[in-house]
């Protein structure tokens, strides 16, 4: 790892009224000034144009001052930093991390506060952050709000979903600007929380078209001891406003000096593949604090899960008993508990069988009688098994067969219970030898007034992680914040949901047909996502003719979501005996890897399609995912990326010609060539389909 620091003059320029950094392209740069009024404010171009026009900076403080006004500029300064770092997983092997810097030390006249704005600047966009530097001696203070503006140019294409602090389970909306407004929308839906106070703010990522088509995507990166950022949208002159997630009381964060608030990011650029690509927001974390990596893995899993989503067993042992308290109430079976010991020998079985690393089992523990509703506070101990589920002999026997089990801590949003029993629950684990746990938060959080995106629950979220790699263990958190880089500081936080999942089209009005191409420009910048893909019987009737639900897609599709959403954690979600049908489109499941040497995005249209292919961290093999909307899709693509002189075995996992996401779901073809990198392939994809392609070198 080389890194120089150096003091630069030419990216660093003394404007009229202020100072300008630009990107090492010099595409890219950023101007700062101060107002005549004292006003921190700073502005953006993109090949010499405005992309954000002069936008304020600011931070509220509880005891009235309010430090985004009356400033003098006491010092600044500007170095450059160049290095490359080694995920422990990823996308790529290895990871250029390139910026020029640019940092002001400001000082307020009246209150003497001192407050210093870094900016830096990447070939993809630009990242700042607040800094609340040392006085003589530490100071305590409240944070009221952030006054953070993107006062954009134009009325652009955005795709966004409602401020709601407590969840990001939605499906994007695809509007202008000046459309978005919430109470146009049907949120009835599904299990959103709605925690919503105006019909005028989204969350973030932000990811926006212009009309002369430039891609801005609008985010932030190591949100550490601070809330999540939404944003306010001034729909008629198309500014932006960050708006901080509150706590019970509403206040926004409390911190102490010397302290940061997270980066603010805008990516831009005139090609949608440098925003999908991006790994600035990794790169705006700290690096890993873990020392001893070698027991983080990526990890492909099945698992007792849909089963319960698909309503063929239940989490909970008794029925619907609904017990007052199942942690000491004697409890009958109903007959439908999903997670029993010969179950889960079975799921063992099938991975051992197929090569999955891992089985996750949900509903093995006391307490699901009444999880869901009663926000109660001691609902799970996390310690305790259903009768049913022998957790001792399951662990022998997975480990038996050389297949490793996958821990489940839903704790109905009580976190302060969970908190409580967290080294007893890690206790259990390694006793048994669960090398990985997923955890949920599924409704409001307990103890009441707190948020999901609030900054207390951003703390239990990045504390779990890090109690976890004091334990060698690794997570995949449902329910939380969205992720912002933090799996490069911890990577044993290897995934997380928050987003809408794959589980929404078993029991509501899913997923739009679009929802998958969206995803890398908003959600998966932040790290990977635990989607849960790999749904081969896709309409609900097949398990009750009354059920009208079904995934959005087509079979080729879901075997396509292996490549084009990044996780190195996936799980084959489907049954066991739904696999077993269609042995030759599974094998490409079985193929798959979960950690990439490289990857290149080939094709992508945020909201339209997206094809990427990546290789292999432990072969020469390839393997490309590409995805559609609601449209079907031709295209051609060149194999250039393949090693040349060398020949390959593709397998391609296509739409059938009659496939359709809602009228033919299921029709799919497998064909099998002989390729070079001179090859040029036609991908046609059906109506809400993709396409799955292996690529194995042949000796
Ligand atoms: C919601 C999670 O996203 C899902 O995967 C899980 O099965 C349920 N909560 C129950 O914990
Ligand atoms: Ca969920």
């Amino acid at each position: 790892m080389k890194k120089t620091v150096t003091f630069i003059a030419f990216i660093f320029l003394w404007t009229m009224n202020g100072q300008q950094l630009q990107s090492s392209s010099k595409d890219i740069s950023v101007d700062f000034s101060l107002s005549n009024k004292g006003e921190p404010t700073y502005k953006v171009t993109y090949k010499g144009k405005e992309v954000i026009k002069p936008s304020k900076l600011g931070v509220s403080l509880k005891n009235g001052i309010a430090l985004n006004k009356n400033f003098t500029i006491v010092d600044s300064g500007t170095s450059t930093f160049d290095e490359m770092w080694t995920p422990v997983l990823g996308e790529e092997a290895s990871i250029r991390n390139h910026y020029n810097q640019m940092t002001f030390h400001l000082k307020q006249k009246e209150s003497n506060k001192k407050l210093d704005i870094v900016f830096k600047v990447y070939d993809e966009g630009v990242a700042f952050r607040y800094e609340f530097p040392f006085g003589t001696k530490v100071e305590y203070f409240i944070v009221s709000e952030e006054n953070t503006e993107f006062n954009l140019t134009g009325d652009h294409k955005t795709f966004w979903i409602p401020s709601d602090y407590d969840s990001q389970e939605y499906n994007y909306n695809e509007t202008k600007l000046s459309e978005i407004d919430i109470s146009k929308l049907n949120l009835e839906n599904g299990i959103a929380l709605k925690t919503i106070d105006t019909n005028f703010r989204v969350q973030s990522p932000l990811m926006m078209k212009s009309a002369e088509g430039l891609y801005l995507n609008i985010f932030e990166a190591a949100v550490t001891n601070y809330p999540v950022m939404h944003l306010d949208v001034d729909t008629k002159n198309f500014n932006l406003t960050s708006h901080l997630v509150p706590n019970a009381i509403g206040d926004k964060a409390y911190l102490r000096t010397p302290s940061t608030t997270p980066w603010r990011t805008i990516m831009v650029s005139e090609d949608a593949r440098d925003i999908v690509s991006s790994k600035m927001i990794l790169n705006l974390n700290e690096p890993s604090k873990i020392e001893d990596t070698s027991w983080i893995k990526p990890m492909k899993y099945v698992g007792i899960w849909w089963e319960m989503h698909v309503g063929i067993s239940t989490w909970d042992y008794a029925g619907s008993q609904n017990a007052q308290n199942s942690l000491t109430q004697e409890l009958l079976p109903s007959g439908k508990h999903g997670a029993t010991t010969e179950n889960t020998k079975r799921y063992i079985d099938f991975a051992a069988k197929h090569g999955f690393d891992g089985v996750l089992v949900e509903g093995w523990n006391v307490g699901w009688e009444d999880w869901f509703g009663n926000w109660k506070e001691d609902v799970f101990d996390f310690t305790t098994p259903y009768p049913d589920f022998d957790i001792e002999e399951v662990a022998n026997y997975a480990k038996s067969k050389g297949v490793k089990m996958i821990m489940h801590h839903e704790t109905s949003g009580s976190v302060g219970n969970y908190e409580r029993h967290l080294d007893r629950a890690m206790d259990l684990m390694k006793k048994y030898e669960y090398p990985a746990v997923k955890t949920g938060y599924v409704g409001k959080i307990i103890p009441r007034g707190e948020y999901h995106d609030g900054q207390t629950m951003v703390n239990h979220f990045n504390f779990v992680a890090r109690r976890m790699a004091d334990n060698q263990l690794m997570v995949n958190s449902h329910e939380s914040t969205r992720p912002t880089g933090y799996h490069r500081t911890y990577p044993n936080y290897i995934a997380a949901e928050a987003a809408r999942g794959n589980e929404f089209n078993a029991w509501s009005n899913g997923n739009l047909p679009f929802h998958e191409t969206v995803l890398p420009f908003t959600r998966l910048l932040g790290g990977p996502m635990d989607y849960t893909p790999g749904i081969f019987e896709i309409k609900m009737s097949s398990y009750d003719p009354s059920k009208t639900e079904q995934v959005h897609t087509t079979l080729a599709k879901q075997l396509a979501l292996y490549v084009t959403m990044y996780s190195p954690l996936q799980m084959a979600a489907d049954l066991p005996e739904n696999y077993e049908k269609y042995l030759d489109a599974f094998q490409f499941i079985k193929d798959v890897p979960a950690d990439w040497q490289t990857s290149k995005y080939l094709e992508a249209e945020p909201g339209d399609y997206l094809t990427v292919v990546r290789k292999d961290k432990n072969s020469e093999s390839w393997f490309l995912g590409a995805i559609t909307d609601e449209n079907p899709r031709n295209t051609e693509i060149k194999l250039d990326f393949l090693s040349p002189n060398k020949k390959y075995k593709a397998i391609i996992y296509q739409d059938g010609k009659d496939a359709h996401w809602e009228k033919n779901p299921k029709s799919y073809n497998i064909k099998k060539e002989t390729v070079t990198n001179k090859t040029k392939l036609k991908l046609n994809l059906a109506a809400g389909g993709g396409t799955a392609i292996s690529f194995m070198p042949i000796d």
